[in-house]
């Protein structure tokens, strides 16, 4: 039984527009939001381990429903590095889309909704989209050494209309 896994978290971290206005590709969308509000378009809550491979990081992201133009919320989406290992995906609560893209470009995507579990193999980036109208609430597991380039998914990005959220 999965209880409240957001207690006791050690980091919290809101991503605001202004951190993903390079991620989403209606650009004038962004400003005309931007010049009123910088919504949080979602939340992490990570356990606080020694960044260390017998170590595992573990953290809730709640992806709050929005949309910017015709792109729903999503997270910025990271490779890892040194080691470019693995990470579990699992749904809690709501429904959504886990998009998995490789150096190459091979794309793949499945659904999220809870109890589901997906692998994020080594090599391969990882987006969570929240594409319904309800927050979206996962839990992802991975080891504490490796580390995020989330640049990534600005230099290699995600396919925009493959999945039908725009
Ligand atoms: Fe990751």
């Amino acid at each position: 039984m999965i209880t409240d896994l957001r207690k006791p978290y050690g980091k919290h971290i809101a991503r605001r527009l202004s951190d993903l206005k390079d991620y989403f590709t209606d650009r004038k969308a962004v400003k005309q939001i931007l010049s009123k509000s910088d919504p949080v378009l979602y939340e992490v809550y990570e356990y606080e381990v020694p960044k260390k491979g017998e170590h595992l990081i573990f953290a809730t992201t709640i992806i709050h429903p929005g949309k910017i133009g015709k792109e729903r919320y999503f997270t910025k989406g990271h490779f890892h590095y040194n080691p470019d290992a693995a990470e579990v995906i699992v749904g809690i609560e709501g429904t959504g889309l886990v998009l998995l893209q490789d150096r190459n470009k091979r794309f793949e995507s499945h659904q999220l909704k809870p109890r589901a579990i997906i692998y994020s193999r080594p090599g391969q980036a990882h987006r969570v989209v929240n594409n319904s109208r309800k927050k979206l609430v996962f839990l992802s597991i991975c080891r504490a050494d490796i580390g995020h380039d989330y640049s990534a998914a600005v230099r290699i990005p995600f396919p925009p209309r493959r999945d039908g959220f725009r």
